[in-house]
């Protein structure tokens, strides 16, 4: 067997804690398993995301507690079983990583943090504002040390392998990877905006390869803005960790005033800090009225990061403003990250499976990736035992031929800059149809077979936004600030249909 042809039981495209919790799932059914990324292993979005693990460990709190708190910020729009599933199973994932050893800040006693939306302190953390970094780390020295698992960086794939009606593989720089079944785990699209908390690889890769295949994409024009990033000129929109509001920071005026709850649900305080900056002028996060040893052992790693920006965490005002910072939508997939593509799985920010509902409550994203990973691990081994037999006996179709998937993405229309620039202006914390009818009309329509990945994932999510004539959760239209009833379930879009409107029920 050449290597453009080497076959494994499962492949995972991705290698953050989605993926590599899918890899190991697999691996521990038997599978032989391999985890393509298409960058070093980790500097996906699990590397980099600050806040923790929401489990219901406290004597207080229970996961219905849990799952009440999940549905009252996810605006009606969540999947009731995939709540259940992601808050009691994920209190287990936490015990087990506790008991496996992940450094959780506290121990094997660990303190619990709070942050907004949570009735409970329930949030595990590690390294100082370090958990996706220490989680990711865990994760991937077991899949390393892991016998059936290889992990093959610098592998970006850009192409799905179709044979009768089902996935058998990905593409890859004209390499061609076999699978019985592949779990894609490539993350968000929030990247796509400019300012975002994102790796800049988040641009909705894993959305175009399911598109492309066949699949369905459901809630897309729900996007978490997270309000606290760095607003700094000539810095990045760093992630200022809603742990530090959960341990007492205050928002506040130049003048040193506090202005607004700091704990207020994302999508409220997001949407309130965006019109105080357009209309009275910049919000600080402030931590001076706390113990500055405190601030700096707690919050080390975002200290650290700061200071090259010549700010002083415990002492300075740090000015903030929202950032695109999470995807509520993604490929449709149940609870054991099925597509209706067979063969096709999907985990974490990459899917949907609506137990984020219409905002994601904070700290349920790294628990959906250990949750969802591994339960797509699972079904993607136990759906196909005899998977291998649906591989063609002659060589499959050369990438681009008409079985494959598609090859390498075109250049893209927009300068990767400008197009970031319109989504900041027309698709932000605040949407109205005139600014989103001008955006749609300026992308591709879904239906060109050559509109690359960004312009794809964002000509569909305008096109959504502008669907979904109401506001619900993180989708706020300022034409339509009502929530509406009859608006209560899913916008799904698949490629070469028109898009279709699923109820969701209790
Ligand atoms: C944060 O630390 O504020 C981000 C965590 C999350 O998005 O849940």
């Amino acid at each position: 067997m050449t290597s453009s042809q080497a076959k494994s039981d499962v492949i995972v495209v991705g290698s953050g804690v989605a993926g590599l919790s899918a890899a190991l799932a697999a691996a521990e059914q038997g599978a032989q398993v391999r985890v393509l990324t298409a960058g070093e292993a980790l500097s996906g979005s699990s590397w980099w995301a600050q806040g923790g693990v929401a489990a219901a460990l406290g004597d207080d709190d229970t996961p219905a507690f849990h799952a009440a708190d999940t549905l009252a910020v996810g605006a009606s729009l969540n999947d009731r079983h995939a709540v259940d599933v992601l808050v009691e199973e994920g209190r287990r994932a936490a015990i087990d990583l506790l008991a496996g050893g992940v450094p959780f800040d506290g121990g094997t006693l660990p303190d619990l943090g709070l942050e907004a939306g949570h009735g409970h302190r329930r949030i595990l953390h590690a390294g100082g504002g370090a958990t996706g970094a220490m989680l990711s780390a865990a994760l991937l020295s077991r899949v390393l040390d892991h016998p059936t698992i290889q992990l093959v960086d610098r592998t970006p794939v850009d192409g799905l392998l179709l044979a009768a009606g089902r996935v058998v593989g990905v593409a890859s720089r004209g390499k061609r990877y076999r699978a019985g079944a592949v779990v894609l785990a490539t993350g968000g699209y929030a990247g796509l905006w400019g300012r975002s908390t994102n790796p800049p690889g988040n641009r909705g890769v894993g959305l175009w390869l399911a598109w492309h295949a066949g699949a369905t994409l459901a809630d897309l024009e729900f996007v978490q803005f997270h309000p606290t990033a760095l607003n700094l000129p000539g810095a990045p929109a760093f992630l200022l960790s809603e742990a530090i509001r959960g341990e007492g920071a205050r928002l506040v005026d130049a003048a040193g005033r506090e202005v607004i709850d700091p704990l207020l649900p994302r999508d409220v305080l997001s949407r309130a800090l965006t019109r105080r900056l357009n209309d009275e002028g910049p919000v600080y996060l402030s931590l001076r009225h706390l113990d500055p040893s405190f601030v700096e052992g707690r919050f080390a790693g975002i200290a650290a990061q700061l200071r090259s920006w010549g700010l002083d965490l415990p002492r300075d005002p740090v000015p903030v403003a929202p950032a695109a910072h999470y995807c509520m939508g993604g490929i449709r997939t149940d609870t054991d990250g099925r597509t209706d593509l067979p063969g096709l799985y999907a985990a974490g920010e990459v899917a949907c499976t609506g137990a984020q509902g219409a905002n994601r409550l904070a700290s349920n994203s790294l628990l959906e990736c250990l949750v969802f990973g591994g339960h797509a691990g699972v079904a993607a081994v136990r759906d196909e035992p005899g998977a291998c037999a649906h591989w063609p006996a002659g060589p499959l179709p050369e990438v681009g031929e008409q079985e494959a998937g598609q090859t390498a993405p075109p250049p893209t229309h927009y300068p990767v800059g400008s197009l970031a620039r319109r989504l900041d202006r027309d698709l932000g914390v605040e949407r109205d149809a005139v600014s989103l009818r001008s955006l749609a009309a300026s992308l591709p329509h879904p239906g060109v077979p050559e509109a690359p990945p960004d312009h794809l994932t964002a000509g569909l999510v305008a096109r959504a936004a502008l669907l979904r004539n109401e506001s619900r959760g993180a989708h706020y239209r300022t034409d339509a600030p009502q929530t509406r009833p009859e608006w209560r379930g899913r916008i799904l879009w698949r490629q070469g249909e028109p898009p279709r409107f699923e109820e969701v029920l209790d």
